[in-house]
């Protein structure tokens, strides 16, 4: 019987062994391992001393069975151990992780704070652009305005100077039309004295006083040789004339002639210094080849001398 419990005893010894070097574990089992090599042994000493009963067979199945569950045991705990080695060293990695994503955070909010200053920033800037924009709009506006009133004087001036320039040309039309006329216009204009001569008369009969000094007979209207003014166009002519005389016993006097039309008896006599004079004018409306002229009347006499005292004077005024 002895030497049958040593027997198990090294089975189980063997046993231990082998299951130790599958697992490969060399740490605490080996402690483990000793412990119930050293029981056995005891169980051994004991077996070699006393009578084993047939129940030591029962304890030492039981005793087996312990040691296989506790084998089973030490398995799972160090499976447990490499796997807690395993998430130590993921926790490790995780940490470092953490930590670059933390270092990383902070570098993205402080971007963003920067980014918030910059925005505050900008924003300020984009309000004050915003309020010169306004400015500028208003400003726009009144010279929109402006421009506008401008445009319409313009506008206002353009059809004032084609008024004008309308006018400017009638009248520059009007202008060269007077002056054609001007320069169609006779120019007509005469004086003439009597005579150096003295006395002229009397006669029995009317005479056509000649008027022989020349002092202007523009246009030649004036007939020296006649003593006949000769109307060039129908138009409107003022004449004079004063007559002269020296004796006082005898009427002085002269007859004015619109053809055979007489037009004015002016006539003097007897002053009392000796000397009598008449004068007097007239405006005539004439058709051209009117003819005027002075006439001395039957028994009358006139006087002129050196002095020019006897003159007969006409002009065109205007033609018609
Ligand atoms: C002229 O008048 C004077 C007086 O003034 C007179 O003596 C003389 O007779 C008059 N002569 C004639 C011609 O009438
Ligand atoms: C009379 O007319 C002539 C000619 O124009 C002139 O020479 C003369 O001086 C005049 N006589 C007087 C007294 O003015």
């Amino acid at each position: 019987m002895r030497s049958a419990a040593a027997f198990l005893a090294l089975l189980l010894c063997l046993y231990w062994t082998r299951a130790q070097g599958e697992s490969g574990g060399v740490t605490e089992n080996d402690i483990t391992q000793t412990e119930v090599q050293s029981e056995i042994l005891d169980v051994k000493a004991t077996s070699d001393q006393t009578n084993i009963t047939p129940d030591i067979w029962a304890e030492l199945e039981e005793l087996r069975d312990m040691v296989i569950q506790h084998s089973v045991e030490l398995r799972k705990m160090e499976k447990l151990e490499q796997e807690n080695t395993a998430i130590q060293a993921r926790l490790t990695a995780s940490e470092i992780k953490n930590a670059v994503l933390e270092a990383r955070l902070n570098t993205a909010e402080n971007v963003v704070e920067e980014l918030k200053r910059e925005n505050t920033v900008l924003e300020a800037r984009m309000n004050n652009c915003e309020k010169v924009v306004e400015e500028l709009k208003r400003e726009n506006s009144d010279l929109k305005t402006r421009l506008n009133t401008a445009e319409n004087v313009v506008e206002e001036l353009k059809r004032e100077n084609t008024v004008l320039e309308a006018r400017m040309s009638s009248n520059e039309l009007q202008v060269e039309e007077l002056k054609r006329e001007n320069a169609e216009q006779p120019k007509v204009a005469f004086s003439v004295g009597l005579t150096d001569a003295g006395y002229v008369g009397p006669f029995n009969t009317e005479i056509t006083l000649k008027f022989s000094k020349i002092f202007t007979n523009i246009g030649q209207a004036y007939s020296p040789t006649t003593g006949v003014f000769t109307a060039p166009v129908r138009g409107t002519y003022y004449f004079r004339f004063t007559g002269f005389e020296t004796r006082s016993s005898n009427w002085m006097g002269i007859y004015l002639y619109h053809n055979d039309k007489r037009i004015t008896i002016s006539d003097d006599i007897n002053d009392s210094h000796g000397y009598v004079s008449v004068s007097n004018g007239f405006v005539l409306q004439l058709e051209k080849g009117d003819v005027i002229y002075l006439v001395l009347p039957s028994g009358y006499l006139v006087y002129d001398s050196a002095n020019n005292r006897t003159t007969f004077s006409g002009f065109l005024l205007f033609a018609m």
